[in-house]
């Protein structure tokens, strides 16, 4: 005979209903028998709880169906809420019902012994479950609400800006192409940039934030194929004002991680004494002092070029928060940045390096906003001029100073976390090797 089920709960809601009989809509990811007594470990996504069935206490049903479980089956159960000061969220539920769901017929591939980072990777779908990368991702999911309520809070208008593009954003080298019916091919965009220059001169202050993509032949802890970035970009804004923007958004986003995170970060076992320090103002280096200190470091780097992870590793460690270096070669950088009226060999730009060895995770610049100068600047580039016509047109029809900037998102969370492959910062991760699950 079916009875009436108490009202469904979420463990994370779970202190709002001591001594009160609910049910819990769950999965079973633990279990431990000890004679006459069940220890259930049940996580509902929202938190988990220790379940605790007693023989002759619960449903004799229930006693016998729990012993069966495999590890994850989906159960409903229904419980007593108990304080209990020696249970991680201080609560246990004394299990009075439980309804099987569905019960696996095989071991879940995802014991409790140590896996290798592919077998984690090949079954990432079921990997999901565990308790890193549900800290993760949620570090992750606070991360976007902080960035988009701080631009939000600024006035900035949210621009979604197209994935299949027709101009090469950045650069011809790891370029995404898909067949575009008799046009040829479209790219997959590796920045909206140049979209949020058009956006800026209607609305001021704007940002984008989308999936972005790049061919990257290289396979190291710091590159997707496939990542998130949060673009800004502003009218009558100065490189100068651009890395100050920069400064306040990173302050605010670690403020928010620290302060809503503090179990994520634990479960990670993340320092957080490292992230207390990110505090404004963050050191700006110029980059030819950056190349002439690495080369007194032994470094061959020459100028001209773009530093790499090794070097961007060495110069952030002297620092304990973000440093910015600036002004880089023209040569080492994007066709469309300024050129710096002090020093026409380089650019009005900005990459940000995290600190403890986590690299670039911003580059942004001002934006060359003289036509001629950017028309010859694709020209120098090879660059197909046909598809930049709008482009150009920008500088055409009430051009200004503007500037803007991309935060790549994977790398800022892999940063924030504290973890070692940027791989793990993205729910389904895309790289040279992996397209599977
Ligand atoms: O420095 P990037 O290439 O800059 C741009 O795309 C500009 N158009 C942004 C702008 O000014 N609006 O990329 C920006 C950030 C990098 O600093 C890095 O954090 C991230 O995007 N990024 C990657 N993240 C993961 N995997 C990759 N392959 C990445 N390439 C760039
Ligand atoms: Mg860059």
């Amino acid at each position: 005979m079916k009875q009436n089920a108490p009202s469904t709960v979420s463990i994370a809601d779970i202190a709002n209903y001591e001594n009160q009989e609910i049910q819990i809509t769950g999965w079973l990811y633990n279990l431990r028998s000890k004679g006459k007594i069940h220890f259930l470990q049940l996580r509902d996504g929202t938190g988990r709880i220790q379940g605790v069935a007693v023989q002759g206490e619960c449903d004799s049903a229930t006693f016998e169906t729990i012993g069966n479980l495999k590890m994850e089956a989906s159960v409903l159960v229904c419980g007593r809420v108990r304080k209990d000061v020696r249970a991680p969220s201080g609560y246990e539920l004394t299990v009075s019902r439980l309804t099987v769901v569905q019960n696996p017929q095989e071991d879940f591939p995802i014991a409790k012994k140590e896996h290798g980072i592919d077998f984690l990777l090949e079954n990432r779908h079921l990997w999901l479950r565990s308790s890193l990368p549900i800290a993760l991702l949620r570090v992750r999911h606070e991360a976007i609400a902080s960035l988009r309520n701080f631009y939000y809070n600024r006035g900035f208008v949210l621009i979604d800006t197209p994935i299949l593009t027709g101009s090469i954003g950045e650069s011809a080298g790891t370029l995404f192409e898909v067949p575009y019916f008799d046009m040829g091919n479209a790219y997959l965009a590796q920045t909206g940039q140049l979209y949020l220059e058009a956006a800026c001169m209607a609305f001021g202050k704007v940002f984008n934030f989308g999936p972005t993509f790049r061919a990257e032949k290289s396979k190291t802890r710091r590159h997707l194929t496939e990542f998130w970035m949060l673009e800004a970009e502003v009218a009558y804004l100065d490189n100068e004002g651009n890395l100050q923007l920069q400064e306040d958004m990173i302050c605010a986003l670690v403020e928010d991680i620290l302060s809503r995170c503090q179990e994520e970060l634990k479960t990670l076992g993340r320092d957080v004494e490292k992230l207390k320090d990110i505090t404004p103002p963050f050191p700006r280096l110029d980059y030819g002092d950056a190349v002439r200190w690495l080369q007194g470091q032994g470094s061959g780097i020459e100028w001209g070029s773009d530093l790499g992870a090794e070097e961007e590793t060495v110069l952030a460690d002297r620092y304990d928060k973000p440093v910015f270096v600036v002004n880089y070669p023209k040569k080492a950088k994007a066709f469309y940045m300024k050129e710096n009226p002090d020093n026409p060999q380089t650019v009005l730009c900005a990459d940000l390096l995290a600190p403890e060895g986590y690299g670039e995770i911003i580059g942004g610049s001002q934006r060359e906003d003289d036509h001629d100068k950017l028309l010859s600047r694709i020209r120098e580039e090879k660059l197909p001029e046909e598809t930049y016509t709008w482009y150009l047109e920008l500088r055409r029809f009430g051009s200004v100073p503007h500037s803007g900037f991309g935060i790549g998102l994977e790398r800022t969370v892999t940063w924030l976390c504290g973890i070692h492959h940027i791989r793990e910062a993205i729910p389904f991760p895309r790289t040279i090797s992996r397209l599977y699950p």
